[in-house]
This record gives C-alpha cells, sequence and structure tokens, in this order.
C-alpha cells in the first residue's frame, strides 16, 4: 500500500539521514526501484513529473501500475507516490488520481501567490492523508521544460512557506538538476544552515542528486536534508548498459532481441544505481 511521505521523511530528519526519491519513466524503472528498496529494506519515494506521467500513459496509469507491482511483488517496505515539481493543476490531478505524495512548484511565482496557492494545497493534500513538497528558490538547469537558474532560497521566505503546514520544503542552494558543469561552485550550505535555523525539524529536500560528491551529500544531511532526488543518475546508468549490450551485438544473438533481455543491463544498472544511492544516503535497514 502506498504511504504518504510524511512519517518517513520526519524519521529520517531525527534518523540524521536521507530517504531517496527516484523518478520513475517505466514499468522497468519502477521494478527496479522497487526491488532494490525490498532488498535494501529501505523507505523509498517514487518521483513522477507531469512529463514521465503524460509518457506512461497517464496518472491513473502509473497508480495501477505502482499498487499492482507493489502487491504482486510483496513489497512491504513503505513507498510513497509523489508527483515531482507539480503545477497547481497537476497537483489536484495527482491527489484525485491516488497518489500519495505531490510537490506544489510555486518557485516561478512571486512570493504572495506561492504562499496563496501552496495553502490551498496543503489543504487539499492532508484531507486526503497525503504529503506535500514545496519550493523556494528555484532549482538550477532544465527538467520537462521547467527551467531555474541555480538560485540559492531566502530563509525568511522558506520559514513564510514552511509555516503553511507543508511537510517538507525544497531550498535552492545553488543545486541544478542534470549534469553539474565543471565550474559548478558547489552547494552553499550557508544557505542551507541558515534555512534549517528558521524551519526547525521540518525535512528538507535536496534536488538534483546526480553527480553531487557523496561528502556532500552526507554534510547536507547533516544541516538537515532528509530527502534526496536522483532522476539523471539512473537514467544515464540504463542508457549505458543498454548501449553496451548493443554495441557488442548481443541485440542480434540468439533472442537478445527480445525486450526482456534487451532491458535487462538497463535494469541491473538501475538497481545498482539505486542502492548505492540508499548506501550514500543512509537509508538501508531504515524501513
Ligand atoms: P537529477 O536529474 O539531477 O538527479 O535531479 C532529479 C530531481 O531533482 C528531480 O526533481
Amino acid at each position: 500500500m502506498l504511504v504518504s511521505a510524511k512519517e518517513m521523511l520526519d524519521k529520517a530528519k531525527a534518523g540524521h539521514y536521507a530517504v531517496g526519491q527516484f523518478n520513475i519513466n517505466n514499468l522497468e524503472w519502477t521494478k527496479a526501484i522497487l526491488a532494490t528498496a525490498q532488498e535494501n529494506n529501505s523507505p523509498v519515494i517514487l518521483g513522477v513529473s507531469e512529463g514521465a506521467g503524460k509518457y506512461m500513459g497517464g496518472y491513473d496509469v502509473v497508480v495501477g501500475m505502482v499498487n499492482g507491482l507493489i502487491k504482486d511483488m510483496n513489497i512491504t517496505v513503505p513507498v510513497a507516490l509523489h508527483l515531482d515539481h507539480g503545477s497547481y493543476e497537476h497537483c489536484f490531478k495527482c491527489l484525485e488520481a491516488g497518489f500519495s505524495s505531490i510537490m506544489f512548484d510555486g518557485s516561478h511565482f512571486a512570493i504572495d501567490e506561492n504562499v496563496a496557492k501552496t495553502k490551498e494545497l496543503v489543504a487539499a493534500a492532508h484531507e486526503k492523508g497525503c504529503s506535500i513538497e514545496a519550493e523556494v528558490g528555484s532549482i538550477g538547469g532544465e527538467e520537462d521544460g521547467v527551467v531555474g537558474a541555480g538560485e540559492c532560497a531566502d530563509p525568511n521566505e522558506c520559514k513564510a512557506i514552511a509555516d503553511l503546514g507543508v511537510d517538507f520544503l525544497a531550498a535552492g542552494i545553488g543545486n541544478i538538476h542534470g549534469k553539474y558543469p565543471e565550474n559548478w561552485k558547489g552547494l552553499s550550505f550557508e544557505t542551507l544552515d541558515a534555512v534549517q535555523q528558521l524551519t526547525g525539524e521540518l525535512p528538507l529536500v535536496l534536488h538534483g542528486g546526480t553527480g553531487i560528491p557523496a561528502d556532500m551529500i552526507k554534510k547536507a544531511i547533516s544541516l538537515g536534508v532528509a530527502k534526496i532526488n536522483v532522476n539523471t543518475e539512473c537514467q544515464l546508468a540504463f542508457a549505458e548498459a543498454t548501449r553496451k549490450y548493443i554495441e557488442a551485438g548481443k541485440d542480434l544473438e540468439g533472442k537478445g532481441f527480445d525486450p526482456r533481455k534487451l532491458l535487462a543491463p538497463g535494469f541491473e544498472a538501475i538497481k545498482a544505481t539505486v542502492k548505492e544511492k540508499m548506501e550514500i544516503f543512509g537509508s538501508v535497514n531504515k524501513a
């Protein structure tokens, strides 16, 4: 059964570890992440961007697939199904479809409008027993057409949004989606510390988990980060494993073209990436 992400993240914040949000794109992705969470006895959050939701056929398909896998794979660790960077309208659609968690990305609105919309969505999510994440200070890079400049959040704005009753908060601290450029300045721990001072026990979220060195991840966790989002790294691992398989001509050997064989190396690569992240985040055996 899907659960809200609130309890698992409150536990993570108190226990000084982080739960991974791994974004899903299809059946193989979802199976690989759920199997790895179960094998490592780790809570997990499945992230779905609006684009990925559309790609998979719609939110009802996603909810049906995830609930079916949880049942048929006998998954017993806590799993949350979370809308990633949702618009106001899509947050309502996902709550309706059966997601257990949503993120409202109002970071591109003026703070007053972000506050008003977040307030409304907090009430709607909580009424259904779902958790809600909000964002202050846009995360850099591009994700499904949402482009952010990688700014650092204003800690006072974070406090204003936190006070609306959101369950966890993404604060921009110089992190960006996708690969980090050579000249990336690193995370602003000063900003993170200032945000945590004002938001107290609220679990903080680090987007753009791909390519952040393990020591920076651990420092961020020590300063209140309890949820870390990873997307690109699983995509890169999947693509590389598939390319190797094809370059070696294995798709043309025997029944190598059978999708169950063709996609198997990518499936294993996602599992290995997710396991490595769960170890770094410290969520293994925390289910
Ligand atoms: P990456 O693609 O950089 O791992 O970021 C994922 C993310 O933050 C999803 O919201």
